[in-house]
Formats: C-alpha cells, structure tokens, sequence
C-alpha cells in the first residue's frame, strides 16, 4: 500500500514521542552548536576590522583564548546533543521492532503460509536497521543545521542584507532538483528493501533444506540463485548512491553562482566605501560556513526518502488486520468436557475447496479416529477446531461454544495437539516438552517423557533432559521427535487431544507401545486421531471416513468392515501389505 510521507512521518513521530525529553535535550544542544558557527562568521568582523586593519593588539590577545573556549562549546553541545538523540532514535526502534514481532504473532496461519519466514525476518530485522541508522542521524542534522543555517542567514543579513540577498536567492532554486531526487531514492529504498527480503528468503529456504540442498547437489544452483538476488540488491543500492552523490554538485554549483554574484557586488561596494572589508569577510565566511549544512541538508532529504521507503514496509506488516479476529467480549472456556461438533462446515483455502457441508458429532471422553486418502481434509478439521482458521460456513463446537465466540487463548489451552510436523524448538529437551506450560516441574516432565516412551532415548542422550536439540531436531530421529512431541501434549494434560498422524514415524513396536501408553492417558479426555495406520485405531469409539473433504462412512471398525466401501478398501490393503511382508 503507498502512504503518503505526512502519515508516515506522523507514525514514526508516534514512536519517538515518548522519548520526547532526550530529543528535546538535544535540540538545546544543537543550538549550541549551531550558534558558534554564528559566532565564528560574525567575529570576523571586528577581527579584520579592528585587530587587522587598525592593529588592536589588545583586542588580538584574546584571539587564541575565544578559539579554545569556543572549540570546547562546541565540542561539548556536539556531544551533548548526539548522544541524546541516538539513544532516543535507538529506544524509538526497539519499541517499532517490538510492536511488529507483537503484531505478527497476532496474526493467522493464513497471514503465515503466505509471508515466508526470510522475508518477516528481513522487515523486523533489516527495515527496521534502515530506519534506525537514518532516524537518529536525520533529527540531528536536521535541527542543526537548519538552525546554523538560519544563524548564518542572519549574521549575513544583519551585516549587510543587499549583497546576502543576491547570495542567498540561489539557495530556493536547489529545492526543486533535491525534492525530485529525494523521491527517487524513496522508491528505489523500496524496491532495495523488497529485494533484501527476498535475498533473505532465499538464506532461509536454503539453511533450513540443506540436506536436500547437499543431497540433491544442487548447491551450485543455490549459489547462483543468491549470487543473483545479491546482484539485484546491490543495483538498487547502487541507483540510491547515484542519486544522493548527484544532489551534491548540483547543490553546489547552483549555490556557487549566487555566491560568485555576491562576491562580485560586494567587491563593488567595497570600492565605492560602501561597506568596510571586514563586513565583505564576514558575510563571506557566513556564505561559506553555509554550503556545509545545506549539502548535509539535502543529504539528509536523500537518507530520510530512503528511511521512508523501509517505514512503509514496516507499516504495512503492521497495517496487516489479523483474520481471526477475537469477538469482544468472548466467552472464557473453562471446565471442557470435552464434546465437539462440526455442522455443515465448508472450507477452502483461497480458492481450494477442501470440506464441503462437513457434519460430525464427538461425545465427551470418545476416541474418535479420522480416516481417509492424503489430501481428503483431515489435517484441515484440526485447524478449524483451533480455529487456526474460519469456516466458510457452517460452524465447530466445542461444549456448546462455537469456536468463534470463545477466547483464542482458553480454547487452544483446552486443545493438545501433536501435529504431523513434530516441531522441536532449539532449546533443552526438558523445555520442548514443557513448552506449553509454566512451572512445571521436573518430575512431571519425567513422568510426561515416560508416558510417551521417551525416558529412555533422552536418558541416553549425553546431557539427558538437558540435552539441546536443533530447531529442527537434527540430532534426533523422526521417531524420537514424535514422542518428544507427544510428552508435550500429555504435559499439557488437556481435556481434548488431537494427534495428527504422531505416531506415523515410528517402528511397528513402539507405535504399539505409544498407542498404549496414550490410551492409558486417553482416559476420560475426548481424542481425535488421524491415523497412518489402521491397524492402530481399530480400537476406536468411532471412525469418521473422509474423502475428497466429505465425510462419507462413519461407525466402529466392525461395522465399517461389514459396510464395505472406502473403508473396507483401504483396510484390506493395509492388511495384505502387512501379511506380505
Ligand atoms: N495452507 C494451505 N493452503 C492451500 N491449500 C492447502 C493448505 N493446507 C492444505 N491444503 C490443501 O487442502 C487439502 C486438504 O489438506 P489436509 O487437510 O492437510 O489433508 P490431509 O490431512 O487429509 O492429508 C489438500 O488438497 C491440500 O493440498
Ligand atoms: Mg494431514
């Protein structure tokens, strides 16, 4: 979305607001410094007039005296006035990166499978470092020499304002060229920071597949696809360094036909007696003290496009309205027992129709299992229980409640979930399985790691519990994260479980053990199982039949076998893979 400067200079200022007393320090200071420049041009004067021309010797004693006194004045406001303004620049941008991680974690599954990880990580880390390095710079220079400039204006004016006016009329036709520059540079900011995400994306995409980058060999192609990314970011960068070492010279030159103009009319002056040599220095050392802060000034105009260019992405990220908005006041869940009902839910993704007028009734305390062909929907009727999204139509009851009218926060607090990914965060065994809790104990974490069969694997690791796993479980097998993630869940001692294909990646043997050891635990709480395995849900209360996203068998294993169809099918090939092998 395109926002105009105002409103995104209007937001930025909202997060600098609370530092306001630093900033404000600062802008005393910059008036310090600011003003000795003043004074330098206006000192000229009597200097020449009096020391050089009349040979005040006297008044030429204190010369080295006001140059140290001045040195340090300025030296100290110098200080003063940058450190204030950087820290606040920096506290200002912490809080920008805080609110955006706040905010999209706030944010749906939805928002997530459509935003790669590189490019979330490239707005919170390198937008961000855009703006900061160029915010607290930019106040600074703004301030100061905007108010050296304005006291060098006026000394060249007091002292004589005919001639500063010749010199001075040039400084309004620079403007034009700056401004036309300064956007520019906004856009092509944009476009920069827009192929630095990508160019993290694709860090990302080939850290996180490196063994089927390495196994595949294709790391030539990786290498090449960075190489190529990299190039794209470096001929942005490259236009915004064309663009701001222009502004310069055209600044320059422009600026240097007025001041030779006035060069040319004070001399003039000079030799009629109109105006004394010290007044001519004076107002040419104002002139000359001037190019500097007004090439920084159009500089700055350069920084601050391109500052703009990373805020409009970081607002945008934040301008992003979360889908799964929570109804206010939404009821708190509590005291689950656990009955779920489906009615009539559609549900596509974008334009996938995945469930069509899905029905199904879930008791307190059942076993249910959830069978069908990959792709039928099953993995998705999870998601929609979590309300990880919404349906189309119909609605997903938990105890009465639709999922919609509940807090977001209580309901997944009813919900343990082993999902087909078996995700393991970088961190110590013992803080994976105690992940969705605080304060847990270790003896619960044992007992948990027990119950899922994982006592013994995690003993055997070199710092058993404390053992650090990769945040891909890298050093683990598939069948060692599974039950990893399945001692989360039995931690989180919910009254409703749903295990989607968690025991899939384990051996015949301690699939049978895990089924065991869940149905122990099972006890009283309402589960629902997708099963890779038939041969595991047999045991079932129910068995829901999916295909193509429409539920279309349900009843216990016997009954099923005895229907025939679907379930019969898939069964019996399941059976003779079994006895053959
Ligand atoms: N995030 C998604 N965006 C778009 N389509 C999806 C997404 N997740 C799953 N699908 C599609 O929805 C269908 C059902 O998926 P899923 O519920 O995971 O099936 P199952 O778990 O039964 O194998 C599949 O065709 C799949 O391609
Ligand atoms: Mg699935």
């Amino acid at each position: 979305m395109k926002q105009n400067n105002r409103t995104i200079y209007a937001r930025l200022f909202a997060f600098a607001r609370p530092y306001w007393g630093r900033i404000a320090l600062s802008m005393l200071a910059s008036v310090g410094v600011a003003g000795s420049d003043a004074l330098v041009a206006k000192l000229v004067e009597p200097f020449i007039d009096r020391i050089v021309v009349q040979g005040d010797f006297a008044l030429a004693k204190l010369v080295p005296f006001f140059v140290v006194a001045l040195a340090g004045f300025k030296g100290f406001s110098r200080y003063v006035q940058s450190y204030f303004i950087k820290t606040a620049g920096q506290l200002a941008v912490q809080d920008i990166r805080n609110s955006i991680f706040k905010h999209l974690l706030s944010l749906s599954i939805r928002f997530y499978t459509k935003n790669s990880t590189g490019k979330l990580m490239s707005r919170i880390l390198n937008d961000v470092n855009l703006v900061q390095s160029t915010l607290s710079n930019v106040v600074v220079t703004l301030v100061k020499e905007s108010l050296t400039l304005v006291a060098l204006v006026t000394v060249a004016f007091y002292t004589d304002w005919k001639m500063a006016l010749m010199a001075f009329v040039a400084i309004p036709l620079t403007v034009y060229p700056a401004s036309r520059i300064g956007k520019r540079i906004k856009y092509i900011s944009k476009r920069g920071q827009g192929a630095m995400a990508i160019l993290s994306g694709t860090l990302e995409q080939a850290f996180s597949g490196i063994k089927i980058v390495k196994s595949f060999s294709r790391e030539i192609n990786e290498i090449d696809r960075f190489e190529c990314q990299n190039k794209k970011y470096y001929n942005y960068s490259k236009k915004t360094v064309k663009y701001s070492a222009l502004s310069a010279p055209i600044v320059e030159l422009i600026s240097s036909a007025g001041a030779a103009v006035a060069l040319w009319y004070g001399l003039q002056r000079v030799m009629t007696g109109q105006m004394t040599q010290g007044q001519l220095f004076s107002i040419l050392t104002a002139i000359s003290l001037m190019y500097t802060p007004l090439k920084s000034l159009v500089k700055v105009n350069n920084i601050v496009q391109s500052a703009l260019g990373a805020a409009e992405r970081i607002f945008d990220v934040l301008d992003e309205a979360p889908d799964i908005i929570e109804k206010s006041p939404a009821v708190e869940l509590s005291n689950v027992k656990g009955e779920i009902q489906f009615k009539g839910v559609s549900f596509s993704y974008e334009d996938k129709k995945v469930l069509e007028n899905f029905s199904c009734e879930i008791s307190p305390g059942e076993v249910v299992a959830l069978v069908g062909p990959s792709g039928a929907g099953k993995t998705t009727l999870f998601a929609l229980l979590a309300r990880f999204y919404d349906p189309q139509s119909g609605c997903v009851v938990v105890d009465g409640n639709d999922v919609r009218d509940v807090t977001q926060k209580s309901l997944h607090d009813h919900l343990a979930m082993v999902d087909q990914e078996s995700f393991l965060f970088d961190a110590t065994v013992a803080e994976n399985i105690a992940y969705g809790r605080d304060g847990v104990s270790t003896d619960e974490i044992i007992s948990a790691a027990k119950l899922a069969h994982a006592h013994d694997f995690i003993c055997s690791l070199s710092d058993g519990y404390e053992t650090i796993i990769g945040n891909r479980g890298v050093r683990l097998s598939g069948g060692q994260r599974q039950r990893l993630c399945i001692a989360r869940a039995i931690l989180q001692d919910a009254p409703i479980l749903l295990l989607d294909e968690a025991t899939s990646a384990l051996d015949t043997e301690s699939e049978t053990k895990v089924q065991k050891a869940l149905s122990n635990l099972v006890n009283g709480k309402t589960t629902i199982v997708i099963a890779h395995r038939l041969s595991t849900i047999i045991d079932s209360d129910k068995i829901f039949v999916l295909d193509n996203g429409k539920l279309i068998q349900s009843g216990s294993h016997h009954e099923l076998l005895q229907q025939g169809g679907l379930y019969k099918r898939l069964y019996d090939m399941q059976f003779s893979e079994q006895s053959s092998s």
